[in-house]
């Protein structure tokens, strides 16, 4: 058997960085390499092998390299391509939190799909008028059970001794909030406050007022007799609902920083619907702005329907209007 000196110092220099990588694979490679030796005078490694088990051993060795270090390629890849992924799923908790998902459709099977389709990417589901006088109280119970949050948005306007039922009745649902008019007034707003009131304090729903709603503007305020234009609206009822001792407002993006100002820099929850990502229809919302915009300005929560009920790939929508948060963080 001729003794052949050491392999090509490349292919031994691949060997050894495969096998520094893949020490799994040293037994293989070894066996097919044949007994190593090593001569006394040299002090090289040498290999005993037959001229014709040489060259095979050669050839699969290189061969199996070859595959290593491609599927090493493709691990690299994979593994690149899932962190990217998951970076973009796993948005930070409280950016997601700030999302709350309008669930805007006609009855629980379409609800429930949504809730599913987007548990990772909204930190809080909106149940309105729509969804509520189709299906009632049990969905709402059924959401929040699947340990979602529910804010409910019925928007209780009514004499206090009423509104105060409906407080107790929402509390009752384990909503995280819930709303009332800001034009109810003082008393009313007193009435929901004090009824949640009862709850521990780390069940109790929060209450928000609404001021004047994302779809008016100055003209359409006027044509129900308010003629001081809007701002001023909005600032006069997220005054009473401060002293009245609710939680915080329902307003426009573009009156949070009056608010901050005027009303309360902190410590008063301001949630914005009317939030439409770039390049999205304004369907009949009047008073919009973008997800950043509106983080930017300071909103602790942003309500978004259409942009995302409505799109063709939901989770995408989500994960588009949260990017938008992201960069207004
Ligand atoms: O589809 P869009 O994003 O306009 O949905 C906004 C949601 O926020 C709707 O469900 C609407 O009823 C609600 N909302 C609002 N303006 C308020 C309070 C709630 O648009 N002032």
């Amino acid at each position: 058997m001729p003794t052949l000196r050491c392999v090509s110092t490349e292919l031994r220099n691949r060997v050894i960085g495969s096998c520094t990588h893949y020490l799994w694979l040293a037994p293989a490679l070894i066996r097919l390499s044949g007994p190593i030796s090593h001569t006394s005078h040299t002090n090289t490694a040498s290999i005993r092998l037959s001229q014709r088990s040489y060259r095979a051993a050669i050839l699969i060795i290189h061969n199996l390299i070859t595959i290593v270090e491609l599927t090493n390629r493709v691990f690299v890849l994979t593994s690149f391509a899932l962190k990217v992924k998951r970076f973009k799923m796993n948005y930070p908790a409280n950016i997601r939190d700030k999302l709350v998902v309008a669930l805007d459709v006609p009855n629980r099977a379409a609800a429930l799909g949504i809730v599913e389709e987007l548990s990772d990417l909204a930190g809080m589901f909106k149940i309105g008028s729509q969804l509520f006088t189709a299906e009632g109280p049990s969905l709402v119970r059924d959401i929040v059970t699947s340990g979602h949050r529910v804010f409910l948005d019925l928007k209780f306007h009514d004499i206090p001794n009423t509104v105060a039922a409906a407080a107790r009745s929402a509390a009752g649902l384990g909503v995280s909030i819930f709303n009332v008019h800001g034009v109810g007034g003082v008393e009313m707003m007193r009435a929901a406050a004090d009824a949640v009131s009862a709850f521990a304090p780390d069940r109790r729903p929060r209450v928000l007022a609404v001021t004047v709603l994302t779809s008016m503007n100055s003209a359409s305020l006027s044509e129900v007799g308010i003629t001081g234009g809007v701002s001023s609206q909005v600032i006069r009822l997220a005054s009473l609902a401060r002293a009245a001792g609710l939680d915080g407002a329902v307003a426009s993006p573009q009156e949070i920083s009056l608010i901050r100002e005027r009303v309360a820099a902190e410590n008063f929850i301001i949630l914005t619907p009317g939030v439409r990502p770039a390049g999205s229809e304004s369907g009949d919302q009047k008073r919009i702005a973008t997800p950043g915009e509106a983080i930017r300005l300071g909103a602790d929560l942003i309500v978004v329907g259409r942009p995302i009920i409505a799109a063709a790939n939901r989770r995408e929508a989500a994960q588009r209007v949260l990017a938008e948060m992201a960069g207004g963080m």
